[in-house]
Formats: C-alpha cells, sequence, structure tokens
C-alpha cells in the first residue's frame, strides 16, 4: 500500500522548480509519494532522492521505476547533501523538499520497534545508525535520560521516567517496546481522552536514536548553498523542536538579526540570501486532516533562494 504523502497538493504549489530542466532533490524520499508527484507534474525534471532507510529506498525504487531515467536514488543522511551531490557531478539544484521524521511505513512495521503499539525490540533506527533505542535506554545515566526525555519528548514527567526506567532496568536489561511502556505508564497514569502516556517518551528516544534535531540547521545552510537563484526550498515538519528549527533557520537566511537581545553592535553578519514565502506555516486542510490524521502535526515552510 502507498501512504498518503502529507500537504501534497500545497508542495506542488509552492515547489515549482526554477528551471524545467533542472535537478530537484527529495531530502528524505521515503515512500516516494511527493517524487512521484512532482516528476509526474514535471516531464524534464530530474530528481535526485535521499534516504538513510534503505527498506524506503527499495520501495520509492519500486513506485519510481516509469521515471527510472530521471530519477537518482542515494542511501544516505541529508546531512551529507553536499558530499552526494559532488558524487553524482550535481553542483547546483532547482529546489529541495525535506519532508522530516519518520514514515507511516517505518511507524507500522511492528518490527522495527518505533511504536508502542507493538510487542518488538527496541530497536527504533531509521538507518545504519550504531545505537539501538534500547541501547540508549540501558545505558544513560538519570541525568542523560532526563534531558532526552525534556529535551526531544517535551515530557513533564521526564525525570520520574527516568528513575523508574534506571530502577527497572537494575532487575533486566529493557528489551522490548511493552516493557518500555508499561515502565512509563507504571508512572504516569492514562487519563481518560489523553494520548498514551507513552508517546512523549517514545518520541523523544526516536530522535535522540536517529539524531534527528543533530546537524538539521546546518542542512538548511547547505541546501540554499547549492539553489539556483529563484530555486526553493521546502520543509516540513512535525513537531515543534523542529518547525522551530527551520523558522530560526529562514528568518537567519532571510537576514533577520539573530545576536542575542541588549548587543550594542549587530555581530552575526546577518545577510539576505532567500526570502521566506510562509510567514506562517503552512498546515493541513480540515479535510486532509480527516482523511490522513498524521497530517494534523504537518508543517511546511518554504523560501525562495534570491
Ligand atoms: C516522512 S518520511 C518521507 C515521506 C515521503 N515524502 C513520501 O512522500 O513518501 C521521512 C523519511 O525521511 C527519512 N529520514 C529521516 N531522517 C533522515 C536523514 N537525516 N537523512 C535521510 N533520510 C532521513 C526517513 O527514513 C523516512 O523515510
Amino acid at each position: 500500500m502507498n501512504h498518503e504523502p502529507v500537504l501534497l497538493k500545497e508542495v506542488l504549489e509552492y515547489l515549482i522548480p526554477s528551471r524545467n530542466d533542472g535537478t530537484v532533490v527529495d531530502a528524505t524520499i521515503g515512500l516516494g509519494g511527493h517524487a512521484e508527484a512532482l516528476l509526474e507534474r514535471h516531464p524534464d525534471l530530474r530528481l535526485i532522492g535521499i534516504d538513510r532507510d534503505l527498506q524506503a529506498l527499495e520501495r520509492s525504487r519500486q513506485r519510481l521505476s516509469r521515471f527510472s531515467d530521471r530519477v537518482t536514488l542515494v542511501q544516505g543522511r541529508h546531512e551529507s547533501l553536499i558530499d552526494i551531490l559532488k558524487q553524482s557531478g550535481t553542483e547546483s539544484i532547482s529546489g529541495l523538499l525535506a519532508d522530516l521524521g519518520v514514515s507511516s511505513m517505518q511507524l507500522d512495521d511492528a518490527s522495527r520497534g518505533f511504536s508502542f503499539r507493538f510487542d518488538a525490540p527496541l530497536d527504533m533506527r531509521m538507518g545504519a545508525e550504531e545505537k539501538t533505542a534500547a541501547d540508549l535506554v540501558n545505558t544513560l545515566d538519570e541525568y542523560e535520560l532526563t534531558r532526552v526525555l525534556r529535551d526531544y519528548g517535551e515530557e513533564p514527567m521526564a525525570r520520574r521516567i527516568a528513575r523508574a526506567i534506571l530502577e527497572a532496568r537494575r532487575e533486566a536489561p529493557i528489551e522490548t517496546t511493552t516493557r518500555l511502556a508499561e515502565i512509563i505508564r507504571s508512572v504516569k497514569r492514562a487519563r481518560f481522552g489523553d494520548i498514551d502516556p507513552a508517546t512523549l517518551a517514545f518520541q523523544a528516544l526516536r530522535i535522540a536514536t536517529n539524531e534527528e534535531l543533530i546537524g538539521l540547521d546546518q542542512f538548511i545552510d547547505d541546501a540554499v548553498s547549492v539553489l539556483e537563484q529563484h530555486a526553493r526550498i521546502a520543509v516540513i515538519s512535525f513537531h515543534s523542536l523542529e518547525d522551530r528549527i527551520v523558522k530560526r533557520a529562514f528568518r537567519r537566511l532571510k537576514g533577520e538579526c539573530t545576536c542575542p537581545p541588549g548587543m550594542p553592535v549587530c555581530g552575526c553578519g546577518a545577510k539576505a540570501i532567500v526570502e521566506v514565502l510562509t510567514n506562517r506555516p503552512v498546515t493541513a486542510s480540515e479535510e486532509e486532516v480527516q482523511r490522513n490524521p498524521r497530517s494534523r502535526s504537518a508543517k511546511l515552510r518554504v523560501a525562495e533562494k534570491l
């Protein structure tokens, strides 16, 4: 089954390539939904698709097989964008899309350990990362674990959950999604109508395992540096931490001073490199949210290179 790409209509409206026959990068190609629509709409466009997940790349390879002469797929992290482009002999690009985070395929594959809905090894790796979520849960100290839960999950009960994890792992290592969820639920009770008490902690561990926020800011700088004039970058994020990084990066790139308040003279060297086309992030319509609940938290921001 091909899952529906989020904000597809909006991405197609905003991500107009600066050249019909140029190259667009899909930095998180996933199941290839956005890529397919872009290739269909622009018959002379070439596309480089990046994903850290081999299974995702295989799925998009199949989905995009009819465009194979216009598509290059690369396994890697989009943080290596500049190297990836160098290796494919591409100097500049006519657009870039990054639909950040985890795919529905990854979440729905019980064996990958992203979700407490299934009993599975506590893995959560999107690609070839060294450490699994179980490694983190069984080795971080109380301080580090609290920080992960607080910073990446905005979990209000971070310290209590971290302590419960440390206590439980003294009995036996925490190896499965179900055991971790039970430990969290033992200190954070479910209230009627609320999300599952384990939701924020699972999000935090997934972000930490995959180092999802590390390098996002630099990636946006790198992407903008290789955009042709009038080419656009579109970024979709799914939680406030990611969106904040994207928002700040765009502000900086549009030349807004980012010096701390009270600095007598601007020292950040702010210079306008892009125009931001979305002052507020674009969100999914009611209709899309009804059809695809995952789109509820999606935020799209777009900027154009000057
Ligand atoms: C939300 S999905 C993308 C879905 C895609 N737009 C589609 O239409 O099917 C995000 C994808 O980004 C990949 N990903 C996450 N972080 C990455 C990174 N740092 N580098 C490369 N790929 C990454 C994930 O493996 C996942 O397949």
